[in-house]
């Protein structure tokens, strides 16, 4: 399948030296071929080159070219929809990086131009195979913690915004539409309920125009709560996951570089009479002094391995007409939804209260 990519930075590039790589590597029936690329700056081109790769001269070319069955939209946020609109008039399939657009509004403008021109059309939300993300679904399925009624998601860096246009609203930026959209579609994945509230708060601490943070926490129809922080200026992490749950807890603590430390702990024994209080602060306390090890049991995570090539091998299989693509309309429309209502909570300072 000979895919071309348009907007060949950090993230075009990702595709085609790893994430095409990965899964011509799992030796598939069809493999997918670099048409070429795009990119309106000399630089990036001059390195695509380097590579080996051909370097169109216009997005049009490559619309153009009969031979090339999709295209991958890599560009900054604001030109995806464009990019879009016309891959899908020149009859591509379509995938889109994350966010997939601005807005709702954007997003659903694209999933109709696919829909109208008859080509497949998906975002990229890779997150969706990260190894810590598939380890605490399937510990919090197997109900070895009992069930889980709260979950934190956290990514914390000390590096600030990156780059340029994600400084720049217009063009997309911001860590709501960098990151939020991720861990929104994976809490999406994992609370399969329906909503039932949304606060947020963002922050504006490197002065620029957009957040670059925000802590959000949503509600679910059965009370369970979900809580996402996303911060720039973290010098000291916080645990990537924690999970609350009524027979345990469970926790990440690191995830860099293919790694997903952490631990379980589960209860015991619940009432523990043996136990003794602590002085903390200027106080005792029992209720928070630490559990005694005889009372509970400390596991190592079972880790799973996401599948790095699952994206691109449901792609090729549902062009072929063989599977319907993983990543859904719905999906995606309710993680902008999401979105839209944190920027309101966080503007109005209100918890707002829709269901859906
Ligand atoms: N899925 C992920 O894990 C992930 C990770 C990083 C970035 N992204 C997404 O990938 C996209 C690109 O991000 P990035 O980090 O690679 O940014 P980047 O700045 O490294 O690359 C963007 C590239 O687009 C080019 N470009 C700009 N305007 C263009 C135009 N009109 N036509 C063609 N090319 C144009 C730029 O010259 C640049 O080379 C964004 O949507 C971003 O959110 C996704």
């Amino acid at each position: 399948m000979r895919i071309a990519i348009i907007g060949y930075g950090g993230m075009g590039n990702f595709h085609y030296e790893k994430a095409f790589a990965r899964y011509n590597n799992t030796e598939p029936d069809e493999l997918i071929e670099c048409a070429g690329i795009y990119d309106i700056s000399e630089e990036r081109c001059e390195f695509a080159r380097g590579l080996g790769l051909r370097v169109f001269g216009s997005a049009e070319e490559i619309f153009a070219d009969r031979s090339i069955e999709a295209v991958v939209i890599a560009t900054p946020n604001d030109i995806h929809l464009p990019y879009v609109l016309a891959a899908a008039k020149a009859g591509k399939h379509i995938i889109v990086e994350k966010p997939a657009g601005l807005g709702l509004d954007e997003v659903k403008r694209m999933y109709d131009a696919a829909e109208a021109a008859g080509v497949l059309f998906t975002p990229h939300q890779n997150r969706r195979w990260d190894d810590d993300y598939i380890t605490v679904k399937e510990l919090i399925s197997k109900g070895s913690l009992g069930e889980c009624y709260r979950i934190e998601s956290r990514v914390m860096g000390a590096n600030g915004i990156p780059g340029e246009w994600r400084k720049v609203a217009a063009q997309g930026g911001g860590m709501m539409l960098d990151w939020g959209v991720h861990l929104i579609d994976q809490m999406l994945g994992f609370i399969k309920e329906e909503v039932t509230s949304v606060y947020c708060t963002y922050s504006y601490r490197a002065g620029e125009e957009v957040d670059d943070g925000f802590a959000l926490e949503v509600g679910f129809k059965s009370g369970k709560t979900y809580r996402v922080v996303v911060d720039t200026n973290s010098f000291v992490e916080l645990p990537r996951w924690q999970l609350y749950c009524d027979d345990g807890t469970a926790v990440v603590t690191d995830w860099h570089n293919f790694k997903v430390e952490g631990r379980s702990v589960r209860c015991l024994v619940r009432k523990d009479d043996k136990l003794e209080g602590v002085s903390a602060g200027n106080g005792f306390t029992k209720t928070m002094a630490r559990r005694r090890s005889e009372t509970v049991e400390v596991l190592p995570l079972d880790v799973v391995r996401g599948d790095k090539t699952a994206f691109y091998r449901n792609f090729v299989e549902a062009v072929r007409g063989r599977e319907a693509l993983t990543i859904k309309r719905g999906e995606i429309e309710r993680v902008f939804k999401l979105m839209e209502l944190a920027k309101l909570s966080s503007d109005t300072r209100e918890v707002i209260k829709e269901s859906f």
